[in-house]
């Protein structure tokens, strides 16, 4: 991902000095290093292939703590994370067999870790997998922007996780 698309995707989380921010498919690291030129109480980022791990320590600057780990699985506890801002793979970008089970378990992850009203940022094209996983887990999509990049039509979608009463 290019350095100016983690821009937007930062900017559009509203970034703020208090915030644990969590990158869980990180790839090389763009989008958590693009964050740590903000301040935030803490910046984490994880990724499933050891390879991109290791790519991800060397890009990124100090501040954010890398480590490997399945997003449908983290090490993060309950309501313990403000904002996700992440670039999961898209069907036609990375082969990852049934995306639609993989968005479905990282929503419910992500539903898990983030803190009541906490809030995703996601880029992706996958929209039907977005919308359902949503409505399953009581995160309510609240906003769409559409993009254009090298082609492709991906959109970044907010999403903010509902307390129930
Ligand atoms: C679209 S890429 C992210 C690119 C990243 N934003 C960058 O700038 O390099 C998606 C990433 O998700 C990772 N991934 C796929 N399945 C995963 C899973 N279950 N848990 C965590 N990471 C996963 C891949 O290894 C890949 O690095």
């Amino acid at each position: 991902m290019r350095p100016t698309v983690a821009a937007v995707l930062v900017r559009i989380s509203q970034p703020s000095k208090n915030d644990v921010c969590y990158d869980p498919f990180c790839g090389s690291g763009t989008i958590p290093d693009e964050r740590a030129h903000l301040p935030a109480r803490r910046i984490l980022a994880s990724d499933i292939d050891e390879g991109a791990v290791m790519v991800a320590e060397v890009n990124c600057r100090d501040s954010v703590v890398v480590f490997h780990a399945d997003a449908r699985k983290t090490p993060s506890q309950s309501e313990s994370v403000d904002i996700i801002i992440s670039n999961p793979p898209w069907n036609k970008q990375i082969a990852v067999g049934d995306v639609r089970a993989l968005y479905a378990e990282f929503m419910a992850e992500a539903a898990r870790i983030l803190k009541p009203h906490g809030r995703i940022v996601l880029l992706t094209d996958c929209h039907e997998e977005i919308t359902a996983a949503s409505t399953e887990n009581g995160l309510r999509l609240y906003e769409r922007h559409s993009l254009s990049l090298h082609g492709l039509h991906p959109k970044v979608y907010e999403l903010r996780k509902e307390i129930s009463s």
